[in-house]
């Protein structure tokens, strides 16, 4: 098959435009800034780019010409005017547009975790479900899988995580500490996008991936104070607003306040998987919470990926 990889220079569309290639897939990546993402994409085996931008629609018709799948991972998560919602709708609408003059078939949009049934999104799950929505209404072949943590070296996920226990000695939690988070590893995660952007049976769904484990917040925490070999005391604050909660990550760990109060907003509630939604990808085995994160934290410790199920499961 032909893939494009919208988002090629990023953490997950590298490990999914690495694995397609592995397979014999000829891959094509859309960039903003080839240069900047030249040694990413050398890495992931990428020389078919194509330089545009999703939000002003530069490049997409050219990137999606001749393209049997696409996968999208755009998130304006850096906007500097902080118009990060503006500008993931926009870019969503945009492709939609693309996709439909270029008779795109399939292709899978990587997300977030929905909030528990009835509960109001916060400002994250807000904006992955909005662009979730404009993909798959304006795409009949356009699947979502969403994910909650992504257990990677280099993931946006866990790298504050990361900071945060080597930086502070004592690692105060908010009252969420003990909501529960589902987290997994990119090699299995990986395996679910292709599964989801090559299987025509997937096409038009939106799934939820495995999971190596859900912990709460403060197990993950501890788990990953553990991995490092680090002795951290963990205080609960009696007192945490996702803004409080977003100074302390950015103070602590560098990361911007921005990307940092659109990923504590995530904290409010548990991220569980459903397992209807995920049964399609019973196939697929997750290594351990413990052994993700060694694989992570310390390095490749290669563990067995098999093929997904066919099942039934997961409609939308
Ligand atoms: N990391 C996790 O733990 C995790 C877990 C669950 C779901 N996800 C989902 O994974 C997806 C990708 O996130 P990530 O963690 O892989 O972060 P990432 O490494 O920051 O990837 C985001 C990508 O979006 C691209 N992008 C942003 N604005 C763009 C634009 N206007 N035009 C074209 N490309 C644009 C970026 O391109 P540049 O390279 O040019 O900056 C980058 O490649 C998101 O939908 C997120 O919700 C992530």
């Amino acid at each position: 098959m032909k893939a494009l990889i919208v988002g090629a220079g990023g953490y997950n569309g590298g490990n999914v435009a690495r694995l397609l290639a592995a397979r014999g897939h000829t891959v094509r990546g859309l960039v903003r800034d080839s240069a900047r993402a030249a040694s990413a994409l050398k890495e992931a085996g990428i020389d078919d780019v194509v330089q545009g931008d999703a939000i002003t629609g530069a490049g997409l018709h050219q990137a999606l010409t001749g393209v049997d799948t696409a996968f999208y991972f755009v998130h304006a998560l850096d906007a500097p005017d902080r118009r990060t919602d503006e500008r993931d709708l926009r870019a969503a609408r945009q492709f939609v547009r693309a996709a439909q003059t270029a008779g795109l078939r399939q292709g899978v949009f990587f997300t977030t975790l929905a909030p528990p049934r009835g509960a109001r999104p916060p400002i994250y799950q807000h904006n992955r479900l909005r662009v979730e929505e404009i993909l798959l209404d304006g795409i009949p072949g356009m699947s979502a899988v969403r994910a909650g943590m992504v257990l990677g070296a280099r993931s946006r996920g866990l790298l504050p995580y990361v900071k945060l226990v080597q930086r502070a000695p004592i690692v105060p939690l908010g009252p969420w500490c003990a909501n529960r988070i589902a987290v997994i590893d990119p090699a299995t995660v990986t395996e679910a996008i292709v599964a989801a952007g090559t299987d025509a049976a997937l096409a038009g769904r939106s799934l939820d991936a495995p999971v190596c484990a859900q912990p709460t917040h403060q197990e993950l925490v501890r788990a990953i104070a553990t991995t490092l070999g680090l002795r951290r005391l963990i205080v609960r604050s009696p007192i945490a607003t996702p803004r409080l909660d977003a100074a302390l990550i950015a103070a602590v760990t560098g990361e911007p306040y921005g990307f940092c109060r659109y990923l504590s907003s995530g904290n409010e509630h548990d991220y569980v998987i459903d397992p209807a939604r995920s049964e399609p990808f019973g196939g697929l085995n997750p290594p351990s919470l413990r052994e993700a994160l060694r694989h992570a934290l310390r390095g490749p410790r290669p563990h067995p990926v098999r093929e997904p199920n066919r099942g039934p499961g997961g409609r939308r």
